[in-house]
């Protein structure tokens, strides 16, 4: 089938904390890359997002903050659109929830769904604080874990051992609100039957076998677990929200996850009030949902089911959502600050933007989470974005102007290198092309620093700066070959790094040029004058990534001051605490377990015996680091064989609340090993 345009739409964020990379990464850079090829190719595109203003996680921001859930929306809306808009993310309009259209378009939609008896009514229990009057939200809601006795797990979750819980669940549940002890109350909700629409949502998502592995996985898993679809409610009793447009339905809203894909459609209308509905009513539209691996099942289950109920609309073509990206070894997390905020990355990285949205492009969590390394981030500029793209184009312009007077000179006569050159380039649109519309956008990316690279290997090759003496007319074709390399790279690098694209051809003084140029190879026409030189690009030193690298260390240190001490476990005896030998012991030798990163072998000196122990590590000692270290032994724990060596004891080690380990070790010199800790 093909289709006359595509409606793009960005998951939009919850006004509740600014933007970071892993949003960039997981959702709002590839859509970004995608529309932006698609409007350079000269398809008709929209490109929808706005903040997600409802919901619990903005009441308790605001709760946290001391304010009201307006005040923070108004807030992170403003904070979130600009740094998309600082970044080069060209949404067409970033629209809000909070709005009248929005608030209009849910209430209708539910209505809709209403009157054609879509959904169930049913009376259940929940959690009520007597002293703030109001129904509780599962997050509302703290006790302890029954898997974990963590003492401060939510409602929905233990953050300690990862377990989902229902907040009846909770041993000694208490109220966020007041402290007090919550009470059961029935209260009737409305529910989408999703396991009566399932045989519908089945055939839908069985259409899609070309989604991306990880998404149609996720959902086959969903639709054939155990229990298969449940009903799901579609409101809430909360007061933060689009009210639910029903009598009897006072103090109830519509349940976030209905209304904020609804605001897609909110947003349309807002940018296109006269057109909005060829996007989400035509059959020769195409809707692109991007978004972050948790929420695959809203998207591409929930909404579905509410679009096929309301029967007006077209179902999306495809959902291609990425996995997560981590910061350093480590999952982002806006409330242990471990983050790289994009409003703080531009204070230290001026005009980098496109530094930044190369490396997430690389290193794009496309399959699989991946790792974001400031390392990484400055070998990607210094070595690839500076020392292939840049020193490629500053050679270019460099000689045009010492030779030519900036001048393009004519390409008198090819040789067959030359040919070839040409025909490579002329390649690339169609390479690029093929990944980005299969949403691979690490291998696009990768194409076009190869065309960056062809560049610079045939000026190397060719070496005009030695030719100019002796062979000024060849000379005067491998400089126009380059320029032309130079224009093209100017678009296939937009959708990309689209400040560059822009400053590239400004300095070749072009028009920009779109996506169907670049697969012809005079572009630069002879004669014509390029602007003085000037660097793409600028080198990121040492001291920039430790600056940052400091930055995340001292994240760690105050999150570990700020974080409560684990309570006590429960009584134990004297008696099973003496059966425990702790001895005090020295490091004798040290060395990585082969074939792993975390396991040292070190031989002990127990004052007793020489022994061998394995200990999980590694990546917080270097073997080199610790020969010599006085530690304590669990001496009479059973030998346990670790990797094929056998492991007499266990080191005792300290956590931190990062979970990072230390020595624990007498603090007198004159106790000497063997000597018991009790
Ligand atoms: O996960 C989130 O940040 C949600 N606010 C995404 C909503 S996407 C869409 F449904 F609006
Ligand atoms: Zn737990």
């Amino acid at each position: 089938m093909t289709f006359k345009r595509t409606l793009v739409t960005a998951a939009l964020p919850y006004a509740n904390g600014p933007v970071h990379i892993g949003h960039l990464a997981g959702c709002y850079l590839p859509s970004d890359i995608y529309v932006r090829y698609l409007r350079s190719s000269g398809h008709d595109v929209k490109f929808i997002c706005g903040s997600d203003e409802h919901g619990v996680p903005i009441t308790i921001k605001a709760k946290k903050e001391n304010t009201t859930p307006q005040a923070i929306v108004d807030k992170y809306h403003k904070i979130m659109g600009d740094a998309f808009k600082e970044f080069g993310i060209s949404f067409d309009i970033y629209s809000r929830t909070s709005s009248k259209t929005h608030h209009q378009t849910a209430s209708d939609f539910f209505k809709t769904l209403y009157d054609k008896g879509a959904f169930t009514e049913q009376t259940t229990e929940q959690y009520y604080d007597e002293e703030a009057k109001q129904f509780l939200a599962d997050r509302y809601i703290v006790g302890t874990c029954p898997k974990c006795s963590n003492d401060n797990a939510y409602g929905d979750q233990c953050e300690k051992c990862g377990t989902s819980l229902s907040p009846t669940e909770l041993i000694n549940p208490r109220s966020t609100l007041s402290g007090s002890k919550p009470v059961l109350k029935e209260t009737k909700n409305w529910f989408l039957p999703l396991d009566k629409l399932s045989p519908k949502i089945k055939n839908y998502i069985e259409q899609h076998k070309d989604w991306k592995p990880n998404v149609y996985g996720q959902c086959k898993s969903w639709l054939d677990s155990g229990d298969g679809l449940q009903p799901r409610a579609m409101t809430r009793d909360l007061d933060w929200g689009v009210p639910v447009p029903v009598q009897g339905a006072e103090g109830k809203v519509l349940y976030v996850w209905f209304d904020a894909p609804i605001g897609y459609i909110s947003a349309t209308k807002d940018l296109i009030p006269n057109d909005w509905q060829k996007y989400w009513k035509d059959k020769e539209t195409r809707l692109i949902h991007f978004i972050g691996k948790d929420n695959i099942v809203f998207h591409c289950i929930i909404f579905p089911a509410m679009l096929m109920e309301h029967g007006d609309f077209i179902l999306s073509d495809n959902v291609p959502a990425n996995e997560f990206l981590n910061l350093e070894g480590d999952k982002i997390s806006t409330s242990r600050n471990w983050a790289v905020w994009l409003h703080e990355y531009l204070q230290d990285f001026k005009d980098k933007q496109d530094a930044l949205r190369y490396t997430l492009c690389s290193n794009a969590p496309e399959t699989k989470d991946n790792d974001f390394t400031w390392k990484d981030f400055q070998a990607r500029n210094n070595n690839e974005l500076l020392a292939i793209f840049g020193n490629f184009i500053n050679r270019t312009l460099v000689l045009t102007h010492k030779y030519y007077e900036g001048k393009v000179p004519n390409a008198t006569n090819y040789t067959k290198e030359d040919l070839l050159v040409l025909e490579e380039l002329a390649k690339a649109p169609e390479k690029i092309s093929k990944a980005i519309e299969q949403f691979r956008f690490r291998e696009a990316v990768g194409e076009l620093m190869n065309v960056a690279r062809l560049g610079n290997k045939y000026l190397g090759d060719t070496e005009p700066w030695k030719l100019i003496k002796t062979n000024e007319e060849r000379v005067k074709t491998i400089m126009n070959v380059a320029l032309q390399i130079s224009c093209n790279l100017a678009i296939l690098c937009e959708p990309f790094l689209p400040f560059t694209s822009q400053k590239l051809f400004s300095l070749l003084n072009v028009q920009p040029l779109k996506w169907l140029s670049a697969t012809q190879t005079s572009n630069m026409v002879a004669g014509h004058t390029i602007n003085k030189d000037e660097l793409l690009f600028s080198k990121v030193e040492d001291a920039d990534i430790q600056i940052q690298l400091d930055k995340l260390k001292k994240s760690k240190m105050e999150n570990e001051a700020n974080k409560p001490a684990q309570p006590i476990k429960a009584a134990t005896t004297f008696d099973d605490f003496s059966k425990m030998d702790i001895r005090t012991a020295t490091i004798l030798e040290a060395e990585l377990v082969p074939k792993t990163d975390k396991l040292l072998k070190l031989l002990l000196d127990t004052g007793v015996d020489k022994r061998t122990v394995v200990s999980g590590i590694a990546q917080y000692y270097k073997p080199q680091d610790i020969i010599g270290q006085n530690v304590c032994l669990l001496a009479n724990l059973e030998p346990r064989k670790i990797k094929g060596i056998e492991s007499q004891g266990m080191i005792l080690m300290a956590e931190n609340a990062n979970g990072e380990l230390s020595f624990v070790a007498p603090v007198k010199d004159e106790i000497k090993n063997g000597s018991s800790v009790k």
